[in-house]
């Protein structure tokens, strides 16, 4: 059956979510933490799925790569050396009235015009909610509209002093401050005195954890350039406007490479790293037309960075960035030479070269990836007279990747059924289900991605024989229980 590119309502999925156990709002029973979600018994199988599948292409998967588990608080000088303390920053703007926040270089801004003549702006958060506001605030007129390119520290020249943007949250007009920088790395104290001689801050990029651990690594691990290094970890920073559900967190989940290269090769493993990663979310399931890929302009490079490709996916709200492939140039292993006073050049035994290696950083989001393996999955199909509600996760990704279902709860078939999945339990994610009828049971299934459904029945008791049904044809084969668990590590890697 052809799908539909368009990915699912965010609604839809927010209900399957609390409804099925994947994602909930964090703290909910104190009314909840802005923009922080726990993941649930199946998101955070789903999640550590993912995790895996990245772990198994980008460190396992390969010899020019080891892996690495660094410590979220590093020490300050790390952050100065990096650049982060001075330029890890987001410019913001606050309305006096409703006191909400927002970044001015986010902010949609449109003259409106009538007959050509300037009647006022109108401003707002996202494009659709811009011409809506325009309407309201000429309700006789609807104008015309002309966006204009709003950046970061314009916004005041614009407003000329006095406000004349109206706000984005409560529309009135006159009561933005000034844009100020806000630095987005949290701080904390480390031991018991809350002086400025103990701040430490929540790591905002693995990234750095590697960096300082190069000559570590390159020592111990005997590793000859090109090679990198991965590491998946929680990364913190304090967002002006955190949103879009799991997609924008303070707190997140990185998966990060960085991989060492000659200076002068760095473009070429640019395109490398930038292919492999890309082709990575289409073997796991991604449709290539709801992915793409977009080179930074200019003056949108990280402090960092000499180049940088963003991997985006058609997200309900639009395209948004999966991973970041930057050249971050010999830019950190130079300043933390310098800042440390240790040498973190690199010996070149084949051309009897010393040098500072260059850096091409994968970075992405594990958080992000999960929410767009999931989006991406989702489907309702056309069954009979009903709805079929559909994951077709990647098998690998799924959070079950079995579900053992004896036809009904029948003393007689528990045994046989439970004995088979104590079997399968120990080699895949497996859920045992006796409640209501088979046919239920495969809808709850589909609905939460699980790939393989296996069906003991009577006739097992005597032919030594079960079912299993395949997620997405709905197709069944019968074979004997002696070689579920061989047939069944040939489908999770091969695909039914
Ligand atoms: N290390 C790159 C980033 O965190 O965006």
């Amino acid at each position: 059956m052809a799908r539909t590119l368009q990915t699912p309502d965010m609604d839809k999925i927010l209900s399957l979510s609390k409804r099925r156990g994947f994602v909930f709002q964090s703290s909910e029973i104190y009314g909840g933490l802005a923009s922080t979600w726990d993941y649930g018994p199946l998101g955070v199988e789903l999640k550590r799925h993912v995790k895996e599948a990245w772990w198994r292409s980008v460190i396992l998967g390969r010899d020019d790569m080891v892996g690495l588990d660094a410590a979220i608080l590093m020490a300050p000088q790390t952050w100065v050396a990096s650049g982060h303390v001075q330029n890890f920053t987001d410019p913001l703007v606050e309305c006096t009235n409703c006191n909400q926040r927002f970044r001015p270089d986010h902010l949609f801004i449109y003259e409106v015009t009538q007959n050509g003549r300037f009647l006022g702006y109108a401003s707002a958060l996202d494009q659709e909610e811009a011409s809506r506001r325009a309407s309201v605030l000429l309700p006789t007129a609807p104008g015309e509209y002309r966006q204009l390119p709003i950046f970061a520290g314009t916004l005041h020249q614009l407003m000329g002093g006095s406000s004349n943007i109206p706000c984005p949250f409560c529309k009135m007009v006159g009561k933005l401050t000034d844009t100020r920088v806000f630095n987005l790395m949290f701080k904390t104290f480390m031991g018991p005195v809350e002086d400025t001689a103990s701040v430490v801050y929540l790591r905002p990029e693995t990234a750095q954890g590697i960096f300082v651990n190069f000559k570590n690594v390159l020592d111990s691990s005997r590793k000859k350039l090109p090679f990198g290094i991965g590491q998946i970890g929680k990364a913190f920073r304090n967002e002006i406007t955190p949103g879009n559900f799991t997609f924008r967190t303070r707190e997140f989940e990185q998966m990060e490479v960085e991989f060492f290269v000659k200076p002068g090769t760095d473009e070429e493993w640019l395109q490398k790293w930038r292919d492999a990663r890309f082709q990575w979310y289409v073997d796991h399931g991604i449709r290539r037309e709801n992915l793409r890929l977009r080179r930074h302009a200019a003056d949108e490079l990280a402090h960092y960075a000499k180049d940088c490709y963003d991997i985006e996916y058609r997200f309900p709200w639009g395209w948004a960035e999966l991973e970041g492939i930057a050249d971050r140039t010999d830019f950190d292993l130079k300043a933390h030479a310098q800042a440390s006073g240790q040498d973190l050049s690199y010996f070149d035994e084949e051309t009897k070269e010393r040098y500072v290696p260059y850096v091409i950083e994968p970075s992405g989001g594990v958080d992000r990836a999960t929410l767009a393996f999931w989006l991406d999955s989702y489907d309702e199909e056309q069954d009979k007279e009903e709805t079929r509600v559909v994951l077709h996760l990647h098998r690998q990704l799924a959070p079950v990747t079995v579900a053992v279902l004896p036809l009904s709860r029948n003393a007689r078939l528990a045994p046989t059924a439970q004995g088979i999945y104590q079997q399968l339990r120990r080699r895949f994610t497996t859920q045992y289900d006796d409640a209501q009828s088979i046919g239920r049971r495969y809808r709850r299934q589909d609905e939460i991605g699980t790939p393989y459904c296996v069906t003991v029945d009577f006739d097992t008791l005597d032919d030594h024989c079960v079912t299993i049904r395949d997620r997405d044809s709905m197709a069944q084969v019968r074979l004997p229980v002696a070689e579920l668990v061989p047939v069944l590590q040939d489908k999770v890697e091969h695909g039914w």
